[in-house]
């Protein structure tokens, strides 16, 4: 695996201090990646939508200091020292050295926040991870003023990676490949790439509510789900139908072939759960509520000749997809039938967007 263009270039430029502020979103995968081995090489490849409304926004102030051997960084979250957060990004940051040897010349302050609340159940490394992977590459790109925008989302994207896998989909929008794939041009490992084909617009500013079904904390953390596949009967066959489901995907994505859409997304969800279920040990992420939304929608899709559908992540929570002709008619929906499944009657409406911005 070549990573070498991905080693800091020579510097030309001294910066004794600078802050950078970016907000990256969160993303929803079509194509679900479960599974990867060492260093954040995924199993398979995955797709998934890019959010618009969910996102992290994060502000990084470097001052130049001593280099030394270790990284010395602080963190608040939402105005507040975090430091049970920081071994995550210790060791992301031990991760990326080699990549980024800049990172023991500065103190870094990092200050981060989300557009949703915290114990939502919603993933937040995606965001999370890549809002810090863009405050990085603004450094680098300072410190060198010859890189190529093009190569600063590769690499962004190179960094968020060994973050979180996820956070490699969270640079570019609205639709995002991560795994090596002989259908994706372009596709790699190492980074995610914008889907680099022709879209058909049904699925332009495609929607998704969140149901917040349930706001507890993960009860499988993504490290442990991962190391779920190792050794699981049905990884292998798992893992050749994701790609195999990916060739699909590309296919019903230029196509706007919308009820395969909706079979493959939601088979998808149900296989990453059954992927759960069947492993040892062994978990059920969805609760009642989870299941009442789901047989909800399914009648309204068939009582309405509607194109509405639900995936999952690792959680209870239900992501209700549909295009954006139906959004009136779904929104009453949700808020008259599926709003009560959730907490606090909770759900955040989002739509895919176009990626990380810098403010
Ligand atoms: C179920 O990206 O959170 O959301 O690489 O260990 O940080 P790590 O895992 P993470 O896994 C996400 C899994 C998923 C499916 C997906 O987003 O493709």
């Amino acid at each position: 695996m070549d990573t070498s263009e991905f080693t800091s270039k020579s510097t030309n430029k001294y910066i004794d201090k600078a802050s950078f502020t970016w907000q990256t979103p969160s993303n929803i995968a079509l194509v679900k990646y479960w599974g990867k081995s060492n260093p954040q090489i995924p199993k398979n490849a995955s797709i998934s939508f890019t959010l618009n409304n969910c996102h992290t926004i994060t502000t990084i102030d470097f001052e130049k200091k001593e280099k030394s051997t270790v990284v010395d960084f602080d963190l608040f979250f939402e105005g507040k020292q975090k430091d049970e957060f920081k071994p995550k990004i210790s060791e992301f940051f031990t991760r990326i050295q080699a990549y980024c040897p800049f990172i023991f010349e500065y103190k870094m302050t990092i200050h981060s926040e989300n557009s949703f609340p915290h114990s939502s159940g919603i993933a937040s490394s995606a965001s999370g991870l890549s809002a810090i992977a863009r405050c990085l590459m603004s450094l680098e790109s300072e410190i060198n003023s010859s890189l190529s925008e093009e190569y600063i989302n590769k690499k962004t994207s190179f960094l968020a990676r060994l973050g979180s896998g996820s956070a490699s989909r969270s640079i570019e929008g609205p639709l995002v490949v991560w795994g090596n794939h002989p259908d994706i041009e372009g596709s790699s490992d190492l980074y995610g790439v914008k889907f680099p084909y022709d879209v058909h617009p049904i699925f332009n500013n495609y929607q998704d509510t969140i149901l917040l079904v349930d706001k507890g904390e993960k009860q499988v953390s993504s490290t442990v789900g991962h190391n779920l596949m190792h050794n699981h009967p049905y990884a292998e066959n798992r893992f050749q139908q994701a790609n195999e489901n990916l060739s699909k995907m590309s296919e019903i994505l230029q196509e706007g072939t919308i009820k395969d859409f909706i079979n493959l997304v939601e088979s998808e969800a149900l296989t990453l759960h059954a992927m759960m279920l069947t492993s040892n040990p062994y978990f059920i992420l969805m609760k009642p509520n989870t299941l009442e939304v789901i047989n909800k929608i399914w009648s309204y899709r068939a009582e309405n000749n509607s194109n509405i559908c639900f995936t999952l992540d690792a959680g209870a929570n239900v992501h209700v997809l549909y295009p954006e002709d139906e959004k009136d008619a779904v929104n009453s929906f949700i808020n008259n039938e599926l709003a009560k499944y959730c907490q606090k009657n909770q759900y955040i409406c989002d739509n895919a967007g176009f990626g990380a911005t810098r403010i």
